[in-house]
């Protein structure tokens, strides 16, 4: 195979190996993948696209997720721009092949592809090789950024032909955290989060729905708790949610839905008072009242119709217990069970695990679970850290799962982390044994949404997590020891997402600064 540049913004002249012992020279050029692929190799040749590129494909695409897909590829290389059809082309079209006809977007499927693009001797097609239609989908989107708009022939144009890449992510969980509770997030707006996630081939949409600001979900079977949204029309219904489900695993992206009990609730009591301690002292949820579990069971009954991922996160982080005690009735059923106030918190936690997984769930917990009594946790646990660094180490020691978020690095909402701390964040980090090192499913950057709405998200969002796109997507060896070495190609990226209609902000100043002055975007 052919040898990997690691940073190739080199204007100098270097040999490439290939398998078939080919020597081929390139010069001048530069990769600007992200995030970059395991395995590149390439050449010295331009290509140019037929104006009528076409999918050649034996797949058997019942739900039409390959031809969509290939569809918005060429779309989005064309970028708005009019392309003249009547140019002489060599590449007619993408000949794809996929081994496995599942397309259950089941956590853990194999997500890798190869991807070949020919020199242009004679007309020919481009090759996309991969086991399942997600993982062809990452490859789409590496052949996208293969493309340019080439504007003196107005046509598009793929440089340093031929292309060999062989492909596969690191991490099988590449996430990133929306709150539709600080704020309510439009649906037109999360769609378009879960578009621009593909294009850094980030798998996971974390759905914070709920908090204590306001419960915009409606759950059949306790009507009344969407009492608590922010208003009438800040809101989802079932079959919107479930839209968002489908819309996203047509893309390759699975949806974590987030109920965060027994903190973080104070919202569901709008509906149902009697989910308070008391009116005056309003969370974490009445642990001494069975109707609170009832309702969590409801809930969780109406998420297993809606989010089918194999994961429900129960949150259970930030639990100030002191309402359980100074109310009375609590405090009362507090000495009668013989519990005190950390004992209820795990029994509450114990016990809404218990109910999700006899929903067919496994679980998703925060970390103050795990360090307050991770030995009672469920086995089918994995373990969200967000408090800071050091905590994976423990969990995956202990055999549990782990997904890291620490806050210092991956939190969006913290402005002041760099997209340089974001790229350097390693989740396994400490962590040497190979069985251990496994447990680490992967990480998730966050997007809190006090300070998010439709307004500025998706330029809170990019292009920092695009940095930590590249830590969970490329192999180890191939990330930069210093974050330096892919500034270019991560400017190149955000403006390819600026071109694709995204609202990436700047790499330079503090998250979401909009841009200090006149210049190009690639030196921004
Ligand atoms: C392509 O050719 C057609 C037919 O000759 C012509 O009408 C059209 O203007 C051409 N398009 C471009 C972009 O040159
Ligand atoms: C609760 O009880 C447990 C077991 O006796 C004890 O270890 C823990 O320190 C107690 N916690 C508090 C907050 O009193
Ligand atoms: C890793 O270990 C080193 C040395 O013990 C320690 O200084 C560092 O804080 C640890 N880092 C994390 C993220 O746990």
């Amino acid at each position: 195979m052919g040898k990997m540049l690691s940073e190739a913004f080199l204007i100098i002249t270097v040999a490439l190996v290939l398998a078939n012992t080919v020597v081929v020279k390139v010069s001048g050029q530069s990769l600007t993948i992200w995030p970059m692929p395991a395995t590149v190799s390439y050449g010295q040749s331009h290509l140019y696209l037929s104006g009528n590129f076409k999918l050649s494909t034996e797949y058997v695409d019942s739900s039409g997720i390959l031809k969509d897909g290939f569809n918005r590829m060429v779309s989005l290389i064309k970028m708005d721009h009019v392309v003249d059809a009547n140019r002489s082309a060599s590449l007619l079209g993408l000949h794809v092949v996929i081994s496995s006809p599942n397309e259950q977007l089941q956590y853990g499927i194999d997500e890798s592809y190869n991807l070949m693009v020919p020199s242009p001797e004679k007309p020919a097609y481009a090759h996309l090789e991969a086991q399942t239609v997600y993982g062809a989908l990452h490859g789409l989107q590496t052949f996208s950024q293969l493309c340019h708009f080439n504007i003196k022939r107005k046509v598009i144009e793929i440089q340093m032909a031929p292309w060999t890449i062989i492909d596969h992510p690191r991490f099988s969980f590449r996430g990133l955290l929306i709150d539709t509770s600080r704020h309510y997030l439009p649906l037109p707006v999360i769609k378009n989060v879960i578009d621009s996630m593909t294009y850094a081939k980030l798998n996971a949409l974390h759905w914070h729905i709920v908090d204590t600001q306001s419960f915009p979900l409606e759950i059949p079977s306790y009507p009344k708790l969407w009492n608590g949204a922010y208003s009438t029309s800040e809101r989802y219904t079932v079959a919107d949610a479930a839209e968002v489900v489908s819309y996203a695993q047509k893309r390759g992206v699975n949806v974590l839905a987030e109920v965060d009990v027994p903190g973080h609730a104070l919202s569901w009591g709008f509906g149902y008072p009697s989910l308070w301690p008391s009116k005056d002292c309003q969370q974490p949820l009445d642990v001494s009242n069975e109707f609170t579990f009832k309702v969590l069971d409801g809930i969780l009954s109406d998420f297993s119709k809606i989010f089918k991922f194999k994961f429900v996160h129960l949150g259970g982080d930030e639990v100030d217990t002191s309402c359980w005690t100074t109310t009375p009735h609590i405090s009362k059923w507090l000495k009668k069970n013989h519990l005190n106030e950390s004992q209820a918190y795990e029994y509450f936690v114990l016990r809404a695990q218990n109910i999700a997984l006899s929903h067919g769930y496994e679980i998703v917990n925060w970390e103050e679970t795990f360090n307050n009594f991770g030995n009672k946790l469920s086995r089918k646990t994995v373990v969200h850290n967000w408090l800071g660094g050091g905590v994976a180490q423990k969990v995956v020691a202990s055999g549990l799962r782990c997904i890291v978020s620490n806050q210092d690095k991956w939190y969006l909402d913290h402005l002041d982390t760099t997209w340089e701390e974001f790229y350097l964040n390693e989740p396994l980090t400490n962590i040497t044994k190979l069985n251990e090192q496994k447990l680490v499913i992967g990480g998730e950057v966050c997007m809190w949404g006090e300070t998010v709405d439709g307004s500025d998200i998706e330029q809170t969002i990019w292009p920092r997590a695009a940095a930590a796109a590249e830590r969970l997507w490329t192999p180890y060896d191939k990330l930069a020891k210093n974050p330096r070495q892919v500034t270019k190609r991560l400017a190149y990226f955000r403006c390819l997402l600026n071109q694709r209609g995204v609202a990436a902000a700047p790499l330079d100043g503090q998250g979401r600064s909009p841009p200090v002055g006149p210049g190009s975007c690639y030196v921004q």
